[in-house]
């Protein structure tokens, strides 16, 4: 059920999350769909709810720093990222502290020894972590291997009523997921998201080490991750018989629909996944993508793409 998140919305939000509930709430990436991190059964309907591979940990939402210091250790690499880009689109990977490796449930961990820890700037999600009071366990409010959703309607068109209860803040502003940093043995890009990776390298004055397939366990590697149901092509610079076009930049053809006519990054981020539902609610038999720079936001703008034109060897979508 879709409710407007006026402050009894989120009230009773907190109080469904608190009792083992699930929850799909905005934040200014995409939507979560939200349980209490402490409670492995509520965990688990996440996975239900989502046809997610349980081998993948989750994201746990705190309110502020503080919250966040009591669940992992925090260098000092990882409390000068905290300070500067929370709350924001930054999830740090860090080791579990004693305490939160009895109270976080290890489904969340998928029983690795860190926790990605994220606050959110979203006001609604900020509310409803105050409200409950305990720390929201919460990936993208999609089914696993679809585009992430940045609305309301996107959440149900996906969940339905597996959500007890989906509250509508309006459109994600960001529209892509947090960007996420390991910090040791030492800083690593995990997922390229909505902060680039040059504001980080900026932050902690040096550069960040890339991800190495296979050493860290995250689904980013899953290839055909966030993939739509009809075909990517790449690169594409016009549409070919039976395809529809996702255009990007000035020089696109005309009526085409444009993730950003302007060349800008972060409103082609912010556009992306709505405009990826929206081609392919046109039954395409294929989508051809304008080709998007590599810099700034169109890294991870890049990674989505291409993640999303993966072969898909177990594709059982209709
Ligand atoms: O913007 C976002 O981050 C959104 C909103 C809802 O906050 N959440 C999100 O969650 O994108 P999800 O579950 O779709 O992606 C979580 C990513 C996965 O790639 C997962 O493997 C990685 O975080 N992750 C979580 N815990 C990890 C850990 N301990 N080590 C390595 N990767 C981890
Ligand atoms: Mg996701």
């Amino acid at each position: 059920m879709i409710v407007k998140a006026d402050k009894a919305a989120i009230d009773e939000a907190a109080r469904i999350i608190r009792a083992g509930g699930l929850v799909a709430f905005p934040t200014e990436t995409v939507y979560g769909l939200g349980a209490d991190a402490t409670q492995g059964r509520a965990v688990a309907r996440i996975f239900e709810a989502k046809g997610r591979p349980r081998f993948n940990p989750l994201i746990v939402h705190v309110p502020d720093l503080e919250a966040a210091r009591e669940l992992a250790a925090f260098g000092d690499d990882a409390l000068a990222l905290a300070r500067t880009f929370w709350p924001g689109p930054l999830s740090l990977v860090l080791p579990l502290s004693a305490q939160s490796r009895h109270r976080i449930s290890e489904l969340v961990t998928a029983g690795l020894d860190t926790i990605a820890l994220r606050v959110p700037s979203h006001a609604v999600a900020r509310a409803l972590l105050v409200a409950a009071g305990v720390p929201i366990a919460a990936p993208s409010a999609n089914k696993s291997g679809r585009v992430s959703p940045t609305s309301a309607e996107h959440v149900e068109d996906d969940l339905g009523s597996a959500a007890d209860l989906i509250l509508d803040g309006g459109r994600a502003e960001a529209g892509l997921e947090s960007t996420i940093v390991a910090l040791s043995p030492q800083p690593t890009l995990l997922r390229p998201g909505s902060i680039a990776r040059e504001d980080i390298e900026a932050a902690l004055q040096r550069r960040l080490s890339d991800f190495e397939d296979g050493r860290v366990q995250s689904p980013g590697q899953l290839l055909s991750h966030y993939a739509p149901r009809a075909s990517l092509r790449l690169n594409a610079s016009e549409a070919m018989p039976g395809e529809a076009l996702l255009a990007f930049g000035p020089h696109a053809p005309e009526g085409a629909l444009n993730l950003s006519a302007a060349g800008d990054l972060r409103e082609a981020a912010a556009n992306l996944f709505a405009y990826l539902r929206a081609l392919d609610a046109q039954r395409p038999s294929r989508i051809a993508v304008m080709p998007i720079p590599a810099r700034g936001l169109g890294e991870a703008i890049n990674d989505r793409l291409r993640r999303a034109s993966a072969p898909r060897p177990s594709d059982k979508r209709p």
